[in-house]
């Protein structure tokens, strides 16, 4: 294995900043993660897993813990392997998972990801899993990281050098290296013939392009939801794995912006949230298509009644919240299970902008590293 960066690749290439160049990356990112998981002929490729099939199949309950953005690739990761391998799966944030006194044994499996590979909490969240008997994967973008080390396998990312404080491309790689995680042992399980795991592991590779010609919509964002700009006070709504997505959008506009910026499931905004709706707040909702679309629109008209300004992210051809919307961000369409890697990308793009129009910093935020190395 080499190492296939540097830090004098991520020169800024015409964007203005990190932030900005590393989101219009994360096609690539999706791409060279997921392509180098599987050979040719769309077969597994997991020489650094180092647990064996017979172990794997096993495993009675995965564990993901992480940190910030990482913690929410690992919430996506929960909806992939519990319906792709039917495994149970726990997801917490590493700092809390560690001294919750967790149940592990052999035939747990714990994954703890990280982009640098560096964050304390996480390597010693997993350390302490390792103690305690279960078997161990790191998903991290830096080879030789310290995370890479003390995990049993790793499985790497293949995002490049991400120098902006903020994840962008990171997580979306972090997201498919999941999914193939998901699939394997999906097929190890059982609950996918091989065939249909080689279908799916080419179904995550073409995301890439869908990805790339999203992320070009940039411009056509910007101008429906400019006049919301100014507003600084924020919730993000979603069902099932668009809620882990949500969260992401919530965090990156605090990251950025600083603005107040919340995450709801969007059948918990009734139980106390809704009482914080009015004129001044705007809700930013993910319309996903699936089994679930029908109770987010009720949601949705939840919030219209409120007041709250509306904005939702929808896939195209899906006009069925345009009455309620304020302003519609469109996405293309695309299965279920991988509307995360579009639906994210519009909420990144926000809060790159919500920090531009008030002049911020966007590589460096300000109380922010990169690699936090204390707990
Ligand atoms: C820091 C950064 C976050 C990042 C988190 C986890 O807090 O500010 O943006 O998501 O660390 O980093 P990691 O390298 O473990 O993924």
């Amino acid at each position: 294995l080499t190492v296939e960066w540097s830090s004098q690749d991520a020169v800024l290439d015409g964007f203005a900043s990190y932030y900005e160049m590393e989101l219009h990356q994360s096609a690539e990112a999706l791409y060279d993660t997921v392509s180098a998981l599987m050979d040719g002929n769309r077969a597994p490729v997991i020489d650094q897993l180092r647990i064996d099939a017979y172990e794997l199949a096993r495993v009675r309950k995965v564990v993901i813990i992480g940190c910030g953005t990482s913690y929410h690739a690992g919430l996506v990761g929960r909806y992939l392997v519990e319906h792709l391998a039917r495994v149970p799966v726990e997801v917490d944030v590493a700092s809390e998972y560690r001294y919750r006194d967790p149940i592990l044994d052999a035939d747990t499996l714990v994954i703890g990801i990280s982009q640098s590979g560096e964050s304390l909490e996480t390597i010693t969240a997993l350390r302490d899993c390792q103690v305690n008997g279960a078997r161990t994967i790191a998903i991290t973008n830096v080879i030789g990281s310290q995370l890479s080390r003390v995990a049993d396998g790793v499985l790497y990312t293949r995002a490049g050098p991400e120098i902006s404080v903020a994840s962008t491309k990171t997580h979306l790689a972090q997201i498919g290296a999941l999914a193939m995680f998901a699939i394997y042992l999906g097929e190890i399980k059982g609950t996918l013939y091989p065939d249909e795991a080689k279908r799916r592991r080419q179904e995550l590779a073409e995301m890439a392009p869908l990805i790339r010609t999203t992320v070009e919509r940039e411009g056509i964002w910007r101008g429906v939801v400019e006049q919301y700009l100014l507003l600084d006070r924020f919730f993000f709504i979603g069902r099932n794995l668009l809620y882990p997505v949500a969260m992401e959008g919530a965090l990156k506009m605090k990251e950025l912006s600083y603005i107040a910026a919340e995450a709801y499931p969007a059948g918990e905004l009734k139980h106390g949230p809704i009482a914080m709706l009015d004129e001044q707040a705007v809700v930013v909702a993910l319309l996903g298509d699936d089994r679930l679309h029908d109770k987010m629109l009720s949601n949705l008209e939840e919030v219209r009644a409120r007041g709250a300004k509306l904005i939702v992210v929808a896939p195209d051809g899906d006009q069925s919240a345009d009455d309620l919307a304020d302003a519609v961000l469109r996405v293309p369409p695309c299965l279920a299970l991988h509307a995360p890697l579009l639906m994210v990308l519009p909420l990144q793009v926000l809060a790159g902008w919500m920090a531009k129009v008030r002049g911020l910093d966007l590589d460096k935020p300000r109380n922010l590293a990169k690699t936090v190395t204390v707990e």
